[in-house]
């Protein structure tokens, strides 16, 4: 893998599809037990969390603790890998799981948040305690809103540095992976589309792709946490 050794600015962006492996149901997948009536975007919106606050804190409550206890996975791994290797790296990631931090990747940037962080629903201001008094959402101490999740539901904005960030990287890159993600949701799909347009080789990992090879587009099928590790084998002779 030349293009991989030899590129000296790699970006990533990764969706569901890299966690999978750790345990965790991907968007597209049907959900389990209780949460098995409702779609996500049904929950995922603001409108969702002002119409029935305590489901919403709920569903966020049950998969804080799935995401609390999956373990990275191979594929994680080898994407910190990648990073100790390559002169610049940057993550992009759509999941809010934070298991690529627990990998010891370093230079992640969360485009849609991170499920461990709440916030104030009415004040947008990052809260990190509040009295547990039962009462689900809990208030904000300053303000007495909802609390909510600090991750981003379908019809918000991104945070703009963060995605001004991934820009940057898509934009200056020489390697672009685009792991376990549909590319359905927008802006964080058009990064790949950005990189390519920059004249970046583009890699993409996902179990639903046509095999390809091509100098500039290799689309690899299959389950990111074989195929990462393998990569990192053929480019620098070492475990994943
Ligand atoms: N290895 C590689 N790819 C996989 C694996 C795996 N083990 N398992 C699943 N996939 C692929 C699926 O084929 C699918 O294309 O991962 C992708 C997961 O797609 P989505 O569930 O749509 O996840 P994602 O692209 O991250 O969704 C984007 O949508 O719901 C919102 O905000 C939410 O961040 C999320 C965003």
């Amino acid at each position: 893998m030349e293009a991989l050794r030899g590129a000296k600015s790699i970006a990533a962006l990764t969706g569901a599809g890299i966690s999978a492996e750790s345990g965790l149901p991907t968007f597209r997948d049907p959900q389990t037990g209780l949460w098995e009536k409702f779609r996500p975007e049904d929950l995922a919106t603001p409108e969702a969390f002002q119409r029935n606050p305590k489901l919403v804190w709920e569903w966020y409550a049950h998969r804080r603790e799935l995401m609390g206890q999956a373990q990275p996975n191979p594929g994680h791994a080898a994407l910190a890998a990648i990073e100790r290797h390559a002169a610049t790296f940057t993550l992009v990631t759509q999941n809010i799981d934070g298991l690529h931090q627990r990998a010891d990747s370093r230079n992640v940037l969360e485009l849609h948040g991170n499920i461990t962080r709440t916030r104030c629903f009415e004040e947008d201001t990052l809260v990190e305690s509040w009295s547990a008094n039962g009462e689900v959402p809990p208030h904000c101490p300053r303000c007495g809103g909802l609390l909510r999740p600090d991750v981003v539901w379908f019809g918000e904005s991104l945070p703009e540095e963060t995605f001004e960030q991934a820009l940057e990287a898509a934009i200056f890159c020489d390697l672009f992976f685009s792991i376990g993600t549909s590319g359905l949701v927008e802006p964080a799909a058009s990064l790949t589309e950005v990189a390519r347009r920059a004249g970046a080789t583009i890699v993409v990992i996902n179990l639903e792709v046509e095999p390809l090879a091509s100098p500039d587009l290799y689309q690899l099928n299959g389950p990111a946490g074989q195929i990462l590790p393998e990569l990192v084998r053929q480019a620098w002779r070492e475990e994943g």
